[in-house]
């Protein structure tokens, strides 16, 4: 049996698989998001631990197992959200700092003006963003200057949240962390693999802060049965949860692409042990083949999408359950005209603006609930849309096919308005929760429990395709609508 936790960014869920792939138990719990500012994201990385502890105990329990009968566990995480804690007390020292939260934009502009952009993308791969961990982590030296020297004694200690993960299981023993995830700190080089001396320099991070870095799937450390569940388990896979779910969904030959719709839209391509050459508004990142060893990724990243549907339900309360969207949607035949733009957080690719914010568009007296409803669902695919027609470039053909998966993947309406609008097969696989299978197929291998690539493929297999219907013209002016609200919205 082996447990795969996926800690999100609203919510943590564990797995249970069984040997042959087959979910065994499963539990999943939300934990609170606190927005103290506006375009401000935190978390509470004590809370994380706690709710991360709670659902695997839950889904151990509903496999009817305990954690010593675990041959291996999988870590798959919210990427880029950065926590900081005490070495000693195992404490973090601040709230974590939601890779969705713009805080450290100023931080940002002061580097694309001081022209180190190419040179930091050089060496890293992405764009000078808020999204990235080092500006979170200087922007905490910089307002809290005692966090700071207590960082250069090396009283404290860095990490995404799995490092964070790894360490509580752990009882303070290990502060590690893989490749992947290392990537999207902003403070690794790709081309060297490893944490990059000049921009430890330029962020003002000491290197003592910072984790060991180890391959996705590899003999991590062993948890600690007083912190853990009263069992001494191999934690032996590790991924920021983009890279999980490509490696999740078998792509790992290169030119394979997926995209999870998330709390994001995240879209990934697998390009092999050569570092391919970009579009602009693109990110090359890490992740992993199929023995878990690092190579390059092409990514496009959308930062709000199931956010979005989130908003309807617990903001507007346009709807009661992410799952009744697909119903209102269906229920018109088109928005009348309406577009949101979910720039809550500002855009990420491929317009890279912090400051955009979001907006509704198109309003007339006859838009209700199911014209907003839909049109939520419709910009998330058009969203993905633009990272498709990048990512097309980036490969130079036109994808033929986007392997989908992630909780609104569920949604029928979204998946055929997204074959519609970018004139592709959709594939949806029987487990849309190809983060979690990541992570478990990872840790199997690192454990292995399977040779790489003879890892179940039953997780893989495609439940449904949705073919692209919509006639030519009446996509091009849905599109067209779309840019202009973007357009507005970057001006507003
Ligand atoms: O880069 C952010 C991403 O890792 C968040 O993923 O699944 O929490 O939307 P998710």
């Amino acid at each position: 049996m082996i447990l795969s936790i996926d800690q999100g960014t609203t919510g943590t869920t564990a797995f249970v698989f069984d040997h042959s792939g087959k979910l065994r138990g499963r539990s999943y719990s939300e934990f609170p998001q606190y927005y103290p500012n506006p375009g401000w994201v935190e978390h509470d990385a004590s809370e994380i631990w706690q709710v991360t502890l709670r659902v695997c105990a839950a889904a151990l329990q509903r496999a009817g197992i305990t954690a010593g009968a675990l041959s291996a566990v999988g870590i798959t995480n919210q990427r880029e959200t950065s926590v900081l804690w005490d070495r000693s007390s195992g404490e973090p020292v601040c709230p974590a700092i939601v890779w969705q939260c713009r805080r450290s934009a100023s931080i940002c502009d002061e580097l694309r003006a001081s022209g180190r952009e190419a040179w930091i993308a050089e060496k890293t791969g992405l764009v000078v963003d808020a999204y990235f961990s080092a500006s979170k982590l200087q922007w905490i030296f910089r307002e809290y200057p005692e966090l700071h020297r207590r960082a250069r004694r090396g009283e404290l200690c860095f990490g995404t949240i799995d490092s964070w993960l790894i360490w509580k299981m752990t009882g303070g023993r290990a502060h590690l962390t893989d490749h992947s995830n290392a990537s999207r700190t902003q403070l690794y080089n790709i081309n060297t693999h490893q944490w990059d001396p000049e921009l430890l320099e330029l962020f003002e991070c000491p290197e003592s802060l910072l984790p060991t870095i180890l391959p996705s799937a590899a003999g991590f450390a062993i948890t600690d049965p007083t912190s853990f569940l009263g069992a001494e388990v191999l934690i032996s896979g590790v991924a920021g949860d983009q890279q999980a779910a490509l490696f999740g969904q078998g792509c790992v030959a290169p030119g394979a692409v997926k995209n999870t719709y998330g709390t994001g839209c995240f879209m990934l391509a697998c390009a092999g042990t050569e570092r391919p050459s970009v579009p602009a508004g693109l990110l090359t990142t890490i992740a992993c083949d199929d023995a878990g060893q690092p190579v390059y990724a092409i990514e496009g990243s959308v930062f709000n999408a199931g956010a979005a549907v989130q908003w309807l339900r617990d903001d507007l309360g346009l709807i009661q359950q992410a799952s009744d969207s697909e119903q209102l949607a269906h229920s018109i035949s088109d928005t009348r005209g309406v577009y949101l733009v979910p720039a809550f957080s500002g855009l990420g690719a491929p317009h890279w603006d912090a400051r955009a914010r979001g907006a509704l568009f198109g309003l007339t007296r006859g838009a209700g609930r199911a014209e907003i409803v839909r049109a939520t669902l419709e910009s998330i695919a058009y969203q993905s849309h633009e990272l498709a027609q990048l990512m097309g470039q980036a490969l130079g053909m036109e994808l033929a096919c986007l392997r989908v998966d992630g909780g609104a993947s569920a949604n029928n309406f979204l998946m055929q308005f997204q074959a519609d609008i970018s004139r592709i097969r959709v594939e949806r696989p029987r487990q849309v929760e190809s983060t979690a299978v990541g992570a478990a197929l990872l840790a199997g291998i690192g454990a292995s429990l399977w040779q790489p690539g003879r890892q179940p493929r039953c997780l893989q297999n495609i439940e449904r395709d949705f073919l692209p219907q919509m006639p030519a013209t009446q996509r091009r002016q849905l599109l067209e609508g779309w840019l202009r609200a973007v357009s507005a919205c970057r001006a507003f």
